[in-house]
């Protein structure tokens, strides 16, 4: 059965205290928001809307990059959930099947817990993911009798018994499309907040004879996130996970409290990652490859066997092959280094490619920006760049060439080629010592 998703995402988060709108603060290197789009992806629903509100375009651009099938519904004013819902109603219009609804700013529902409120669907008419709260706060309370959820109460509207519950609604909650649209059109506002709330829904599907039932998950899996330090416990208890998870498939990580992880870092089985490691978003390693200590990776990937840093800064695009050595301080940008090929200390390789087995020298620089435009540095097969080589892109060093240390490329050098861009030179018999003694003199006169 097809599956629709509403993301609400129009929450203004005053409690952030930001500029930024709640739901693109980062969370394990990326935007909270992408947390429950790729939860919800990996139901492959048919259909994607985000209701946005505060900073609507900017967030609206961030969901575009994830995924452009995904569409945008404006919510000005925040009058509420159900009244959140409602702006995708439009977006929906005619889609057959459930809609699922996921809270923006609810990054740990796992695509398991998606998968067990479907299932529920074939008992109930509604089905609302619910969580036992050891302190259950200000969340809304689940009022059930037996297996059936009669309806839910925020706590602000809560008698000193309901609040007593512990049963608590994450906000998760899924029917179909059109019982959905139709109960939310029924839903008021005449409640201690003077919102729509959705969790009415519940109690005007009961009063239809529709049945509502629950599943439960872990209460960290429903953690929201409201303020910064809301946010820092939620990265930590990414990071915990994060290393826990590495370590049981097979990682070796040096000490694992000092490696940051982001939420998609693939590390192969028999890694070895030593202390103070970054990963940023997009970084594959591949078997066992190793990071040495005080990298910093992102959009990265790392094949079999390859050796990275100490201090060794990959960017996105860059490429490594088999058995690639990327020393100290080199930074690398979208490049291709193809297997067995060098760059061992102190040099930036940013759009370029360079050839299997290629040794790039100690210092050298491709030389890519003009300023404006970037160009391509193409380094052959089997090549030496000669240390402190500045390669003047675009540019190309054919395979098994040699560049003198020190040299300035500006033209193509052709496969087993030589290449000197540097001044010749000039040696002067006795004059170094001459010179030394007459500044020597200078000084002793004062
Ligand atoms: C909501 C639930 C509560 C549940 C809790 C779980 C309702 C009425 N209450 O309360 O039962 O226990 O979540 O965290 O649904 N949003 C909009 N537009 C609005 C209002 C909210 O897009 O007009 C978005 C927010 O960005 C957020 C989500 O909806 O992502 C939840 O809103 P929030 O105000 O945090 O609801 P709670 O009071 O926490
Ligand atoms: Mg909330």
């Amino acid at each position: 059965m097809a599956v629709s998703q509403v993301i609400l995402a129009a929450g203004q988060g005053s409690r952030m205290e930001s500029d930024l709108p709640k739901v693109l603060h980062q969370l394990a290197g990326v935007p909270l928001l992408l947390h429950a789009m790729r939860a919800g992806a990996a139901l492959d629903p048919a259909r994607v809307v985000v209701v946005v509100g505060h900073g609507g375009e900017r967030v609206a651009r961030v969901v575009e990059a994830e995924d452009p099938r995904a569409e945008i519904a404006h919510q000005t004013e925040q009058q509420g959930t159900a009244h959140a819902v409602a702006q995708a109603r439009a977006a929906l219009e005619g889609q057959s099947g459930d809609v699922v609804v996921l809270y923006g700013d609810t990054p740990f529902i796992r695509p398991e817990t998606l998968a067990a409120i479907q299932e529920a669907r074939a008992a109930h008419d509604i089905v609302v993911l619910g969580f036992d709260a050891a302190d259950p706060g200000r969340y809304g309370r689940l009022i059930c009798a037996g297996d059936t959820l009669e309806r839910i109460v925020e706590f602000k509207d809560a008698t000193e018994a309901e609040r007593a519950i512990t049963l608590c609604n994450s906000g998760v909650i899924c029917a179909d499309r059109a019982v959905l649209f139709d109960l939310i059109a029924e839903v008021g506002n005449a409640n201690a907040a003077g919102e729509y709330y959705l969790t009415d829904i519940v109690e005007l599907g009961r009063a239809r004879g529709l049945s509502a039932g629950v599943v439960r998950c872990a209460e960290a899996e429903t953690l929201g996130i409201n303020t910064r330090a809301e946010l820092a416990r939620a990265e930590a208890a990414f990071q915990a996970r994060a290393r826990a998870d590495a370590l049981e498939n097979g990682v070796t990580l040096v000490a694992p409290d000092t490696v940051i992880f982001a939420q998609d870092t693939y590390l192969g089985r028999d890694c070895v990652v030593e202390p103070y490691v970054v990963f940023g978003p997009g970084v594959t390693v591949e078997t066992g490859a190793t990071i040495r200590a005080f990298s910093h990776l992102e959009g990265a990937h790392v094949s079999r066997g390859a050796v990275v840093g100490p201090y060794a800064r990959l960017r996105p695009g860059a490429e490594l092959a088999e058995d690639v050595r990327i020393g100290n301080f080199v930074e690398v940008k979208s490049a291709q280094i193809d297997e067995g090929a060098k760059v061992n200390h102190l040099s930036y390789v940013g759009d370029a490619h360079i050839g299997a087995g290629a040794n790039v020298g100690a210092g050298s620089v491709t030389c890519n920006y003009d300023g404006v435009f970037k160009h391509h540095t193409e380094i052959g097969a089997g090549a030496f760049i000669g240390s402190s080589t500045m390669l003047v892109a675009p540019v190309r060093v054919g395979a098994g060439a040699v560049t003198g240390s020190g040299s300035v490329i500006t033209s193509d050098v052709p496969d087993g080629a030589l290449a000197l861009g540097r001044a010749r030179q000039q040696t002067k018999p006795g004059l170094g010592k001459r010179l030394m003694d007459r500044l020597r003199a200078a000084k002793a006169k004062g």
